[in-house]
């Protein structure tokens, strides 16, 4: 794809359902007992895998555009797929569907992409198994071949890595585990999505967060009661949006109904920290998820005096994981660039996304150090057009299409069909909002 700069962004848009909760949306009306309705679910690949897994399990769900209406059973009624579950490009939907299925009678598969095949399982493997779960896997690598015992026991686990994935996984296994399972997380805490989505289901969820560690309780076998919910914007969208505003100066951009959890926009407050101008309005919750409008203007944040190179706050990068590719594409525009580190785990995403990055920035002129966890970007650069590559990783090729909309020359990037994983509608929402 050919991307030519652009002058400035304008304009007031939504953009399409959050991913994250789409996915826990499918997963847990999947599992509860009556008929949900699901409004604004995610149009993105990897949500249309989860249905599809779902579906393949004996889930009766009929799609109409952004609607879904999904029929559960109850938690232990899925019936064993005809072959091996295709989890596409998403780890999520792998990672949370080997939950479930971990507690079940029947056997299971649990493939996927080239990319996905190449992810680490090991991290969900190890605590399923502690569960009394039979998972295996060549070298913590997919495919999952789950042996269905339909026997598990609720432990307690602290998590050696800061992934979302992993405690939604041991939630939903818990869910049809015998006693309590306890997910403690102490190296950051990250998306709640789940929790909150288990709860707005009717689930009896103890929180506790006390110095150092959120601990996350549910006792089993449980049951869940179908519930209808609404899916706000997805923030991680968003932000592509935000950032070529954040960007270009003279840009003024309004998303409405965006998701705004507090720990999953973290990007709101880091970039006013970074002196960017977001504000805030219409904030409520929906379905149990704090939800509101997003207003950006760029500012002179850009030409702000700043002597000392900035650094993303470790406490931060959990929960900021999926927006660090676009925040290093922002640093190389900052007056003292941006250093980003504690973000090893870039490298298991959907590309190594440290080195996607630096090779794509390095590619435009910008000066990058790179680090076995992060990176260090100098700035203010101005980029030049380039040849691009998203690696097939859709984040990389919506971070480097804004990148390439702010250098100055056109760019060519090589692989922009990936954002279809989470954003299709990425390329019409740009075109609607950019000037030239
Ligand atoms: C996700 C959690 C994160 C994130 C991914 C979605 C989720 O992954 O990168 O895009 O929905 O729970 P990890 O939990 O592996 O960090």
């Amino acid at each position: 794809m050919k991307i030519r700069p652009a002058r400035r962004v304008v304009g007031r848009l939504h953009v399409p359902g959050d991913k994250s909760i789409s996915h826990r949306a499918g997963i847990i009306a999947a599992l509860a007992e009556g008929t949900s309705h699901l409004s604004n679910y995610s149009s993105s690949q990897d949500c249309t895998s989860t249905l599809a897994c779902l579906r393949s399990l004996g889930v009766n769900i009929e799609q109409n555009g952004a609607e879904v209406t999904v029929q559960g059973h109850g938690v232990a009624t899925l019936k064993p797929a005809p072959g091996p579950l295709d989890c596409g490009n998403s780890g999520s939907t792998m990672r949370m569907l080997a939950g479930v299925l971990a507690g079940l009678k029947f056997d299971s598969v649990l493939t996927g992409d080239e990319s996905l095949r190449g992810r680490p399982m090991k991290r969900i493997v190890e605590p399923l198994g502690l569960m009394g779960a039979k998972v295996h896997s060549d070298d913590g690598r997919p495919p999952l071949r789950i042996k269905g015992s339909g026997s598990l026991k609720g432990i307690k686990y602290e998590m050696p890595v800061a992934s979302a994935q992993v405690k939604s996984c041991l939630l939903l296994a818990g869910l049809n585990a015998v006693g309590r399972t306890e997910v403690v997380e102490t190296l950051g805490l990250t998306r709640d999505h789940s929790e909150r989505m288990l709860r707005w289901f009717g689930l009896p969820l103890e929180v506790k967060r006390e110095s150092g560690a959120n601990r996350v309780i549910i006792e089993g076998p449980a049951r869940l009661s179908a519930k209808d919910v609404q899916i706000p914007g997805d923030i991680s969208s968003a932000a592509f949006l935000i950032a070529a505003a954040a960007i270009l100066p003279g840009s003024e951009l309004v998303i409405e109904q965006v998701g705004l959890n507090p720990t999953r926009a973290q990007i709101v407050p880091l970039l006013r920290s970074l002196g960017f101008a977001l504000e805030t309005s219409r904030e409520r919750e929906v379905c149990n998820e704090p939800v509101g409008s997003l207003l950006i203007n760029s500012t002179n944040a850009l030409a702000r005096n700043v002597n000392v190179r900035p650094r993303v706050p470790r406490e931060m990068t959990a929960q900021l994981i999926d927006e660090l590719p676009l925040l290093a594409v922002i640093g190389s525009q900052l007056p003292a660039g941006l250093e980003i580190r504690d973000a090893g785990e870039l490298r298991f995403k959907e590309s190594d996304r440290i080195a996607s990055v630096v090779t794509n920035l390095r590619a435009m002129g910008a000066d990058v150090e790179e680090y076995p966890d992060g990176l260090s970007v100098s700035g203010p650069t101005r980029l030049r057009g380039a040849r691009l590559e998203s690696f097939g990783d859709h984040r990389i090729a919506m971070a480097f299409t804004v990148a390439a909309m702010a250098a100055s020359g056109e760019s060519e990037l090589e692989g922009a069909e990936a954002v279809a994983v989470s954003f299709p509608e990425f390329y019409s929402s740009l075109e609607s909002v950019v000037q030239r």
